[in-house]
């Protein structure tokens, strides 16, 4: 993977990206990375972490470079160009720069119709469809998972209307595992190895379940405006039973019914279609108010 050093001159006259407030950045800071060679003139972006990069995390980085072309084949994913070096470490990378709105501000918006957020979420279920084939079409890949899958790191592109995933750095490629959103500390999950395995730190191992779980929960939380990943799981199944009382698509409860068994997940994506109830019923401030209610009907 090509390398680049990085000045403190350089770095000092970068423009910072404005993080929206629905984004938190955790790892690093964001910042535009204008990029001009003899032939071109593009703009990138660089994520700077806030530390040196650990060995196996550039071992991960790299894996991805080894394999950009094959994982160029789903053009959704935002895949870095370059490590960046700085005072002689390893600190961040460079890649390319997507003019974007994001998915988590995107769902909050008051002014658009729930079937247009529902069909960009369905596409998010395209995009690891995708994932699924190359992963058994491809057995150096068998174990690449999206792992740190949440609504900001996937943004819809402003020039084509389509979803990509950012943050990619943090894949899961076979080794490193890095922290995820709804994965970390779930105690939810934790009951399930067969379905959600942990290393000996732990941490869950990413894989096409953990990233369905995921999937299912940003679907969920788009419902249910806060982190469903958090209610206990016998709560979870109780707000299930609400949201099929209130008409719910039976498929798509069905389906995230199994998140908490053994079986194995399954991609919900068609099921968004026809959800079958205004959303707005589903928010927890809604839930919370009625479900006494409903749940005696
Ligand atoms: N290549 C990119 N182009 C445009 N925006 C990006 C790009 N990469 C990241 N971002 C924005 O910056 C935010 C933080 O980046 P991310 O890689 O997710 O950092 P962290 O690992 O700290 O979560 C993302 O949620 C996204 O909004
Ligand atoms: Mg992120």
């Amino acid at each position: 993977m090509e390398k680049i050093n990085l000045t403190k001159y350089r770095l000092n006259h970068l423009i910072k990206y404005k993080l929206s407030k629905n984004v938190i950045a955790t790892e690093g800071k964001i910042y535009y990375y204008p990029h001009k060679t003899n032939w071109t003139n593009e703009m990138k972006v660089l994520k700077m972490f806030y530390r040196d990069l650990t060995e196996d995390r550039v071992a991960n980085i790299e894996f991805l470079s080894e394999y950009k072309k094959e994982l160029e084949s789903i053009s959704s994913l935002v895949l870095p160009d370059a490590l960046v070096s700085y005072y002689g470490k390893d600190r961040g990378i460079i890649m390319p720069y997507v003019e974007n709105t994001n998915l988590a501000d995107f769902l909050m918006f008051d002014d658009v119709d729930q079937t247009v957020k529902l069909r960009h979420l369905k596409e998010v279920g395209k995009i690891l469809e995708e994932i699924s084939l190359l992963r058994k079409y491809n057995s150096d890949l068998k174990d690449f998972a999206i792992g740190d899958l949440h609504e900001a790191n996937t943004i819809i592109e402003s020039s084509t209307n389509r979803i990509k995933f950012v943050d990619i750095d943090s894949a899961y490629t076979g080794s490193y595992i890095s922290a995820s959103k709804y994965l970390t500390l779930n105690i939810n999950l934790e009951s399930l190895s067969n379905k959600y395995p942990m290393n000996e730190d732990e941490s869950i191992i990413p894989n096409e379940q953990t990233d369905l779980y995921c999937y299912h929960m940003m679907i969920l939380n788009y419902m249910y405006r806060d982190n469903i990943a958090d209610l206990p799981i016998d709560e979870f199944y109780y707000y299930l039973e609400y949201l099929k009382k209130i008409g719910m698509n039976k498929n798509f409860l069905e389906s995230c019914s199994r998140l908490y068994t053994s079986q194995e997940n399954i991609n919900p994506k068609d099921y968004l279609d026809n959800i079958g109830v205004n959303v707005s019923r589903a928010s927890r401030k809604i839930y919370e108010k009625c479900k006494d209610k409903i749940m005696n009907i």
